[in-house]
């Protein structure tokens, strides 16, 4: 990506992978395959939506993209062990993710749900790991974090996901579904921003960050669907057509392809509508467009 929000998606991700090397660096030969199969599935690839919005959210609420940054990574871990898990046979049964075989398919299953489980136990230790943070703060972080990722978060969501294949449900749920199993961690991401800023949840750019992030949530899922339907896999790096194989229902299952568009893009306009009076904000608004119009 060549213009203004490319590059700064690239340095963004760069500092994550960074960042992400040196937390997942650890090794020990006595438990083999482990620290590599969570090696594999975190690093190397992977767009780092919401490592973006953690990093970009504090910037915008004048924190430092330092502090931020082990939020950022402690949620690409949580994010990519649903990743792992979400194609495991029993889920989805996916082989290609980022581009390469999932996990379970290099280092087969039982490694796969080990290295899933570690990612996310880990990624609590990493959102402590903050120095200039106030120990309140990662509290609150903490908190967030386990809240958006559980029951009643992203698993929540995955749940009805799978719970609603091969049948018929309203609008209505599968709306809901996406608010948890998309929208929780991206929302998650916002807020952890404005946390690292320490920024408290009062504060209208939080409360706006709350609502840009349900919005640009809904879209987010709402062109992955799109994408799993007339995406070019070599660019996705994942298959196209595992919905319809899954039995899912998904916006495709109510709407065609430019409807869901256009709704997506009414979305994305209310998203920044929220944000752009704040002195900053150009980044995440041109962000909200990227994620509209991406094809990976
Ligand atoms: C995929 O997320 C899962 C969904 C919530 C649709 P991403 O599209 O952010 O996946 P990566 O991290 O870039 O691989
Ligand atoms: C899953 O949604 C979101 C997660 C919580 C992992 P999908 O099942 O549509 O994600 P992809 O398309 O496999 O990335
Ligand atoms: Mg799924
Ligand atoms: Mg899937
Ligand atoms: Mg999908």
């Amino acid at each position: 990506m060549q213009n203004k929000i490319g590059n700064r998606i690239n340095e963004d991700a760069a500092l994550t992978e960074k960042a992400l090397q040196t937390y997942l660096n650890e090794d020990d030969e006595r438990i083999p395959f482990l620290f590599d199969a969570m090696r594999y599935s975190v690093l190397g690839a992977g767009k780092r939506v919401r490592p973006f919005l953690v990093l970009e959210f504090c910037r915008l609420a004048g924190g430092s993209v330092e502090d931020a940054m082990p939020f950022a990574c402690a949620l690409e871990m949580i994010h990519s062990y649903s990743l792992v898990h979400d194609d495991l046979p029993c889920m989805d049964n996916d082989e290609l993710r980022r581009g390469k075989p999932t996990t379970h398919v290099k280092y087969g299953y039982a490694n796969a749900l080990l290295a899933g489980d570690a990612l996310l136990t880990y990624a609590f230790e990493v959102a402590l790991a903050s120095e200039n943070v106030a120990p309140a703060l990662k509290c609150e972080a903490v908190k967030l974090l386990s809240s958006r990722a559980g029951a009643k978060g992203m698993i929540g969501g995955q749940q009805i996901d799978l719970d609603s294949e091969n049948k018929s449900i309203p609008i209505e749920l599968l709306k809901y579904l996406h608010s948890l199993k998309t929208g929780a961690l991206i929302s998650c991401a916002c807020e952890l921003g404005c946390i690292a800023a320490g920024m408290d949840a009062q504060h209208p750019l939080r409360k706006a960050a709350v609502e840009y992030a349900s919005l640009i949530g809904a879209t987010f899922q709402i062109i992955d669907d799109i994408l799993d339907v007339e995406g070019d896999e070599a660019i996705f790096g994942k298959p196209i057509g595992s919905d319809a194989e899954q039995g899912k229902t998904t916006f495709l299952t109510f709407m065609s392809v430019p409807e869901a568009r256009e709704y997506a893009a009414q979305l994305t306009e209310k998203a920044k509508s929220l944000i752009s009076d704040f002195d900053g904000s150009d980044v995440l608004c041109d962000f909200a467009d990227y994620l509209l119009n991406r094809n990976k």
